[in-house]
């Protein structure tokens, strides 16, 4: 069974949760129904992926048929880019909420520190001024409310960070970290990973992801597969020694998402350090 990091809310968030990015149409919902069986009790969820409906339908079958309660699973979602306009929040979290047939979420965040014209698609002439101070209002009535029981952030770097706790009266419980396994290219190609996890007897995956909770970060794997979604919830009653973690820390830590295509001279952010050291 998986353990829990405590939040700043003093809420439990789990230590590995289902990632359900790229989990497709008539699969997600099985993919759903087979984590909570392995034993997941946190499932990671975006308007962006384009699920949410079966993730809900696949969530209500679960609570209906009493495999899990509510309340013992831990649900998050993301505003989408497009719907930061602060009058835009509130109807965001609805419509997520209706798909998912879900009272509240457990955590609610901010998918980008970058804003779109309202309707359209993340492309450099659409990116629009993000108010964030003004944004972040708005979520913090989220969490007024409790639809949103925790409010957060991802793909944030330190500086989008600071200038945001510089503002916030409710701070982010979440700075969301994310494709634990590299999406299994860079986990599975490493030498210094795949060494170590056969001297430990697991996979590189459960090597990875372990590693992850041993920093103390809740990991967040996908798979819509139902052996690699156990193997990858495998992670307990075991521990990789120090020495070997800090094997695991010695390897060239590279950015792998950068959006370097958010850069152009037709966008507002004309530089890679604009895009991710600019003022909010
Ligand atoms: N906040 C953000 O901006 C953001 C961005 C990206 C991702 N995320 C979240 O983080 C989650 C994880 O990231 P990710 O989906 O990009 O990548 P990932 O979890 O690092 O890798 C997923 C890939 O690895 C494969 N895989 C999973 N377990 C495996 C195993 N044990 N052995 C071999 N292959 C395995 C999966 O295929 P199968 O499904 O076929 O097993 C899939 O192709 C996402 O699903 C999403 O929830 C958040």
């Amino acid at each position: 069974m998986a353990t829990y990091f405590t939040l700043n809310t003093g809420a439990r968030i789990p230590s590995v949760g289902l990632g359900t990015y790229k989990a497709g149409p008539g699969v997600v919902g099985d993919a759903i129904a087979a984590a909570v069986k392995a034993g997941y009790r946190h499932i990671d969820c975006a308007r962006l992926y384009n699920n949410e409906k079966e993730i809900g339908v696949a969530l209500k079958k679960v609570f209906d048929d009493g495999v899990i309660k509510r309340e013992d699973m831990f649900i998050t979602s993301k505003i989408w880019c497009s719907d930061l306009a602060p009058e835009d929040v509130p109807l965001a979290i609805e419509s997520t909420l209706n798909d998912l047939q879900l009272a509240y979420l457990d955590l609610y965040l901010i998918h980008w520190p970058f804003q779109i014209k309202k309707g359209s698609e993340i492309s450099p002439e659409n990116f629009v001024q993000f108010d964030m101070p003004k944004t972040w209002q708005a979520v913090e009535k989220l969490y007024d409310s409790s639809k949103a029981r925790a409010v957060g952030v991802s793909n944030f770097t330190t500086k989008k960070l600071a200038d945001l706790l510089a503002i916030a009266r409710v701070p982010p419980a979440v700075n969301q970290a994310y494709a634990p396994l590299g999406r299994m290219k860079v986990v599975a190609n490493n030498p210094v990973v795949t060494s170590i996890a056969e001297i430990l007897g697991k996979t590189p995956a459960q090597f990875a992801l372990r590693w992850g909770i041993q920093q103390g970060q809740s990991v967040l794997p996908k798979s819509a597969n139902e052996s690699r979604l156990k193997e990858n919830i495998d992670l307990f009653g075991w521990s990789i020694p120090d020495e070997l973690c800090a094997k695991f820390s010695e390897i060239e830590q590279v950015k792998q998402i950068r959006n370097d295509s958010f850069v152009h001279p037709q966008s507002m952010y004309k530089t890679i350090e604009e895009l991710w050291e600019g003022e909010i």
